[in-house]
């Protein structure tokens, strides 16, 4: 279908289930053992209203911020997904940063460490000199690996340092297993196809993981660059009290789109849970905190800024539009969700991002579970 028939993220979905492979589908879309996590982390958004405030003049709204030190045209930003070839075999991860600096419209890309064009590449495809690019990094055994890896995101102009800390194995997805043995047992019906071996590729780069991995590496690594530290993948308060403590400049609230640990709690209570306890402490100036993991709407991301969030992070739905319309799919679907959120700022009776507060919630749904 035309590219502006599609009115929401939820038609990219559909449409990538369509077109996708069934292994790049499969390993995009699925979850950890029941997707129990996977389901709740969209679902808790749904327990969240607003009590929005009438008569305010919402003639013009702005829906600019400030990340890490930097000025970004839209509070969310595409998350790290690794392998984006498997859906855009040609372009891959340089289509998302085109579709990220191309429009009106600036969103910050958070680039894997399982990327499938080489950090320079995705880089280089950047039109943009206003646009953010991060580094998501998964630490290997050997320390030197990652360090080298710092020092080249430093060279090349990255912003920022995401370390993910909530894989020190790779989750259960059995969906992927499962399509593993029927592609075995049967030859026939699935081809052997690069999209496979790339599945594989990431179990194998998976093993480079540090299970042993503890604060103390943060600690060093951080040591290591001048770049902020964002720890990704923080999932209670208590460690993000760590996270202010060893001096992060901010955390990810997320279970890492529910494929690790299942029955983790959706971000979006944590970080209700969260804030309350930061502001209490007088710590809520001393890191960023970031969340993802279910978001899909404008007024998701609204709910999670009202709670405190710097910044809002999307995964799956991104790696859907790129997969379907390549840069010009990333860009529409940033459009969609400015539009969204502007449409709901209004309704709301907020001008600024800066405005978002708390108490334009009802949260009863949550707080008394
Ligand atoms: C991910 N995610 C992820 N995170 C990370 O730190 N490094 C990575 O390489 C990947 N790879 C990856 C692949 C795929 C296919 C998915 C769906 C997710 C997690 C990602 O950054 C983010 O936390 C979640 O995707 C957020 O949830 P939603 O938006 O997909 O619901």
């Amino acid at each position: 279908p035309e590219l502006d028939s599609l009115i929401n993220l939820y038609d990219f979905e559909y449409l990538a289930s369509q077109i996708l492979t069934k292994q790049a589908w499969t390993y995009y879309s699925s979850g950890s053992e029941d997707e129990f996590a996977h389901r709740e982390n969209h679902a808790a958004y749904h327990r969240i209203f607003f009590k929005p405030r009438v008569l305010v003049n919402v003639g013009e709204i702005d829906t600019s911020t400030v990340m890490l030190g930097h000025d970004v045209s839209v509070p969310f930003y595409v998350s790290a997904t690794a392998l984006v070839k498997l859906g855009n075999p040609e372009e891959g991860e340089k289509d998302i940063a085109r579709g990220c600096g191309q429009g009106e419209f600036k969103c910050p890309q958070m680039i894997s460490n399982f990327a499938s064009c080489t950090l320079k590449e995705t880089v280089e495809a950047a039109p943009s000199k206003d646009q953010l690019q991060w580094l998501q990094v998964y630490v290997n055994t050997n320390k030197s690996i990652t360090e080298n890896l710092l020092k080249e995101a430093e060279k090349l102009g990255l912003k920022a340092i995401f370390i993910t800390v909530d894989a020190p194995c790779l989750g259960r997805r059995e969906k992927d297993i499962k399509l593993k043995f029927t592609s075995d047992n049967n030859p026939q019906s699935i081809k052997k196809t690069k999209l496979e071996s790339s599945i594989g590729a990431s179990r194998a780069l998976s093993s480079f993981q540090d299970a042993a991995l503890t604060w103390d590496d943060v600690v060093e690594l951080k040591s290591k660059t001048n770049l902020p530290i964002v720890i990704k993948g923080v999932q209670c308060v208590e460690d993000v009290l760590k996270a202010v403590e060893i001096g992060a400049s901010g955390v990810v609230l997320s279970n890492h789109g529910g494929r690790q640990l299942d029955f983790s709690r959706a971000p979006i209570e944590v970080l209700a849970e969260t804030m309350p306890i930061l502001k209490e402490r007088h710590l809520d100036d001393k890191l960023e905190i970031f969340i993802d993991g279910g978001v899909r709407r404008g007024t998701d991301i609204l709910k999670a800024l009202c709670l405190g969030a710097k910044g809002v992070g999307l995964g799956r739905p991104f790696l859907y539009a790129n997969s379907c319309y390549g840069r010009d799919g990333v860009e529409k679907a940033i459009d969609m969700l400015t539009e969204e959120i502007q449409y709901s700022m209004r309704l709301l009776g907020v001008k600024s991002i800066n405005e978002l507060r708390p108490e334009l919630l009802d949260l009863s749904g949550i707080k008394n579970r």
